[in-house]
């Protein structure tokens, strides 16, 4: 199939390093191929109704590479792909996938690349059913995708969660505070586990690994009996204590466990304790260096894809070579840490406790 003309489109949250692949995409594909490039704005939205494309050749992605956030713009709260039928069950629009596509070959797009997480994985993967080319490219700071060995964005994610650790360590000392720092990652620990690692904590609570408010207690105590009167505690959004379950600020929104962690332990020691979310700031601003090579790979590798006819495919890196993996493989599904992987046995070895040491203890 020749390949004249393709697009790009950047869905759900946004990742440092997006806008490195749009760059990387574009130059590529110009350079070695010389096709055509439109961007596709505002995620899947921009194909329905009046299709929103914008140009993008080498002057339009000049100066993009340590740019954060998305020059198409992003959603992951849109209902691309889904109404509610008569009974109010979610189920797949397909009128809106036929209309993506229509205004895609109308607008004479021969491929589209779909620079997202899991779920926008899996409408890639539909709609390629309904006779679209399209290539995956994975994203999300929560490095929670199957199929590829780390995603673009979670190394400045991890990076910025470790210099918030670096200075809560400071203040905690001072006041000989438990300071609890609240990140993001959904249902898998990555971000907690690597960030945790990098800036030396004390304990860290993954969703991988519910967690017991006493064996935190426990080392809080011990730490203070041998001189250590502060400690610092990172928590995963999605952790939860074993028996209980995951807090939400509201529907959809992970979010609060590090508040339940503080005050729970403010209650079970003596100590003086704070909770700290970082939110959304693990996702804004430039990306790191690490970040940066990954989306330059991924954006040549899109374009890699497209040309050997891989469409329906993820570009992946596995052991460090760039492959593709079929879409369905990683559609749907999360990545979650191993519980007695390498990282997790690294961080026992170190003393930091994950809140399950009773439970592994007395098993
Ligand atoms: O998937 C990326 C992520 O930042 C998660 O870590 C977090 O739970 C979620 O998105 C937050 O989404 P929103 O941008 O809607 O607040």
């Amino acid at each position: 199939m020749a390949i004249r003309k393709v697009a790009i489109l950047t869905s759900g949250g946004d990742a440092p390093g997006l806008n490195g692949v749009i760059r990387a995409f574009v130059k590529s594909a110009v350079i070695e191929h010389g096709w055509e490039v439109v961007g596709i704005e505002d995620g899947f939205e921009g194909l329905v109704g009046k299709p929103r494309l914008r140009p993008l050749g080498l002057k339009e992605v000049r100066g993009l590479l340590g740019r954060g956030g998305t020059i198409l713009g992003s959603t992951n709260k849109g209902n691309f792909g889904w109404r509610k039928n008569a009974q109010g069950e979610l189920v797949r629009n397909d009128a809106a996938y036929q209309e993506f596509v229509a205004n895609a070959k109308a607008e004479g797009i021969d491929a589209v690349v779909v620079l997202g997480g899991e779920g926008s994985q899996s409408i890639a993967h539909d709609l390629g059913n309904f006779g679209l080319p399209v290539v995956g490219v994975p994203k999300t700071i929560d490095n929670d995708l199957v199929g590829t060995d780390q995603t673009f964005g979670f190394d400045t994610a991890i990076g910025v969660a470790t210099d918030a650790l670096d200075r809560l360590h400071t203040t905690a000392e001072s006041h000989d505070r438990v300071m609890v720092l609240e990140v993001m990652g959904r249902h898998a620990g990555w971000i907690a586990l690597h960030a945790g690692l990098a800036g030396g904590v004390d304990a860290i609570l993954i969703p991988e690994i519910p967690f017991d408010l006493r064996a935190l207690a426990h080392k809080i105590n011990e730490r203070d009996s041998v001189g250590s009167s502060f400690s610092i505690i990172i928590v995963a959004e999605g952790a939860m204590p074993a028996g209980g379950e995951a807090i939400y600020q509201r529907e959809g929104l992970l979010g609060g466990i590090g508040y339940y962690v503080a005050n729970q332990l403010a209650a079970l020691t003596d100590k003086d304790t704070r909770a700290v979310v970082l939110g959304h700031i693990q996702r804004g601003g430039s990306p790191t260096p690490i970040d940066r090579i990954l989306a330059s790979r991924y954006g040549v590798g899109a374009v890699w894809a497209i040309s050997q006819g891989r469409f329906g495919q993820l570009v992946a890196i596995q052991n460090d070579q760039l492959i593709t993996v079929p879409l369905l493989e990683c559609a749907n599904k999360i990545k979650p840490v191993p519980v007695d992987g390498q990282m997790v046995r690294t961080a026992r070895s170190l003393g930091v406790v994950f809140g399950d040491e009773e439970q592994r203890i007395n098993k």
